[in-house]
């Protein structure tokens, strides 16, 4: 019923669940006195012994267990709202480290979607766990004991039975816990597939207008909400079931105690005072086990979610890594690489490929044969690979994250941009430089004309910059780049999706930058990578040639045979002038 690992990460906040049962504990307390003052007072007023002290203390002491009780409900409260908080933000500290640590190659082992869940929803759900199952759980304990006690003082006999009677909730809450634990597990599988299929669909909105599959989409929407909402249904059941089960023990017992105290009052063993103690408290007996009932649903959510934080703290961490590139130093090398994301299907089989510095070196190739594989292997995000990668001489793995997110500059077909101006996301390439950069790497993107038109580089950007057009996002995307000013530049078919007069532009500043860089160009547009210094052909993830653009035309082979296609295709001289004079 406890998980002793989240408890163990509570840390300092443990002392404010003491706090909450202390308060609880003193609250009914301060209760437990009013019944007795009560008791006696009514003992009295029917002996006929009652005097004018006897009413004031027992309303001295209903008084004060009023202002009391009152008090201990604001501070508790207070501490559950502490409980929670202290313990929500280091979990979700701990997890955020863990993926600083885990570095870029996270998404190897965890998907990005439940790394998400578990940081924001998962920890969330933990908050009744922290703040109220956890304290209500041992002063549900302590409540009975201490009742216990204070009813031997009245009726030994009252007290034994209605103790004996208590532990049949939480045997009820283990019976449910059972039934629960596969019953949620379910639910919540039912509930993320839903949740991702209507995002998709959210997206896919155009397309499947489009294709007038929406209607076919909806009925099976349709169909997954309804067995949603059966499950949804049967969680309800068993909760509603359970809550009247407790509910049934728990006034069951009060009723006994009432039983008990009218045949101990007609025996003669207590007075008229002890019999209405042994009723009042008798339901104070089940109350804190009913509520700890009620909350461990909820809280049964948030253990089902720490199931799965704790699988993403319990990864293994990678070996750290200390090692610098050499600025001077900075050609790659790439000796019998080896890797497939899944076991037994590779996608890159015993490739070498040498980038020299000051050299653009352009890998193509068919779609799918592992070209951005490579490019992802350089940039650290794919770590479990064979073989050989030397930046500078070094081993790829013995270079420190952040020397190689220094070193190496990715441009991809999609870049993401922030909300904010075009300053504070050119900053992300450069995080202290003037205007005078920024503008001077517009100017090479060719992007300064257009910004000078809006309002420079305060222009406002909502999410992903969606006001600006593909080619211009790719040309700030080169703007950032340029602004990196790392050694090394791996363009991924960073021209892919843009008019081809950008695309010329966008493809001189590579080739310019080639000049002082070691550059990598990977494109499936072997017009764009003709002007290369060397270029690697792959065919289904291996090596078939590589060479200059005209010694591989010569040769006649695999190349040759794209390029012709290719020509084909796009009708050369039409299409952008192309690379392969240079
Ligand atoms: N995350 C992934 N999980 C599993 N398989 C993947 C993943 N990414 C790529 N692949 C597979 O690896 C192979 C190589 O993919 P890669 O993206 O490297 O090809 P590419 O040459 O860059 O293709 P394109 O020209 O279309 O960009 C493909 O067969 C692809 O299906
Ligand atoms: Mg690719």
């Amino acid at each position: 019923m406890i998980k002793k690992r989240l408890v163990a990460e509570m840390g300092d906040s443990k002392k404010y669940i003491y706090r909450i049962v202390a308060v609880q504990w003193l609250a009914m307390l301060f209760g437990a006195a009013m019944v007795f003052a009560v008791g006696d007072l009514l003992e009295k007023l029917i002996q006929g012994t009652c005097e004018r002290t006897d009413v004031g203390f027992a309303a001295g002491a209903s008084l004060s267990a009023v202002i009391v009780r009152a008090i201990c409900s604001v501070l508790q409260e207070k501490y559950s709202y502490q409980a929670s908080a202290g313990v929500k933000k280091h979990l979700r500290d701990k997890i955020f480290r863990k993926l600083i640590k885990t570095g870029t190659s996270y998404k190897e082992k965890i998907r990005t979607a439940e790394t998400v869940q578990v940081t924001v929803e998962g920890v969330d759900q933990l908050e009744t766990y922290f703040g109220a199952y956890l304290p209500q759980f041992f002063y549900s304990m302590l409540a009975p004991l201490t009742l216990f006690g204070l009813l031997c003082i009245v009726s030994l006999r009252a007290a034994i039975v209605l103790l004996v009677c208590v532990p049949l909730i939480p045997g009820a809450i283990v019976a449910v816990q059972k039934i629960a634990k596969k019953l949620l597990s379910k639910y919540w599988g039912e509930y993320a597939k839903l949740g991702d299929n209507f995002l998709e669909n959210l997206q896919g909105m155009t397309t499947l207008k489009i294709y007038k599959a929406d209607e076919r989409q909806n009925r099976s929407m349709n169909a997954e909400a309804e067995r949603f909402r059966r499950i949804t249904m049967k969680v309800l059941t068993m909760q509603l079931n359970s809550v009247t089960i407790m509910d049934l023990i728990a006034y069951g017992g009060a009723a006994l105690g009432t039983v008990i105290a009218l045949s101990e009052f007609r025996a003669g063993r207590v007075g008229y005072g002890g019999c209405f103690t042994v009723i009042m408290l008798s339901a104070e007996f089940f109350i804190p086990m009913r509520r700890l009932g009620s909350y461990f649903h909820v809280a049964m959510n948030g253990m089902a979610a720490s199931d799965r934080m704790f699988r993403l703290l319990d990864m293994p961490d990678p070996e750290p890594a200390f090692g610098r590139i050499d600025p001077d130093r900075t050609g790659i090398k790439i000796s019998d690489l080896r890797f497939g994301y899944e076991k037994d299907r590779e996608v890159l089989h015993r490739i070498n490929i040498e980038l020299k510095k000051n050299r653009l070196t352009a890998i193509t190739g068919a779609s799918g044969s592992g070209k951005s594989t490579i490019a992802m292997i350089l940039m650290g995000r794919i770590k479990n690979y064979e073989g050989s990668v030397k930046i500078g001489g070094m081993e790829l793995s013995e270079i420190s994250e952040e020397n190689l997110m220094d070193s190496l500059t990715y441009v991809g077909s999609s870049s993401f941009f922030f909300k904010g101006t075009v300053r504070e996301n050119l900053r992300m390439g450069k995080l202290y430089c003037d205007d005078r950069e920024m503008w001077e790497a517009l100017e090479k993107a060719r992007l300064a004309d257009f910004l000078r038109e809006e309002k420079g580089l305060d222009t406002r950007l909502s999410e992903n910059a969606a006001e600006l057009s593909g080619g211009q996002r790719q040309r700030l995307a080169l703007a950032r780049a340029l602004l990196h000013d790392s050694p090394v530049y791996i363009f991924d078919e960073a021209t892919s999706s843009i008019d081809p007069d950008s695309e010329n532009e966008i493809m001189d500043m590579i080739y310019d930058l080639a000049k002082s860089r070691t550059v990598l160009l990977i494109t499936h547009r072997l017009m764009n990578s003709a002007g290369a210094d060397r270029i690697y052909v792959l065919k289904d993830g291996k090596l078939a040639e590589n060479g200059r653009h005209h010694y591989l035309l010569k040769k006649g082979g695999y190349y040759s045979e794209l390029w012709k296609t290719q020509q084909e295709l796009e009708n050369i001289g039409k299409g952008g002038r192309g690379h392969e004079k240079r």
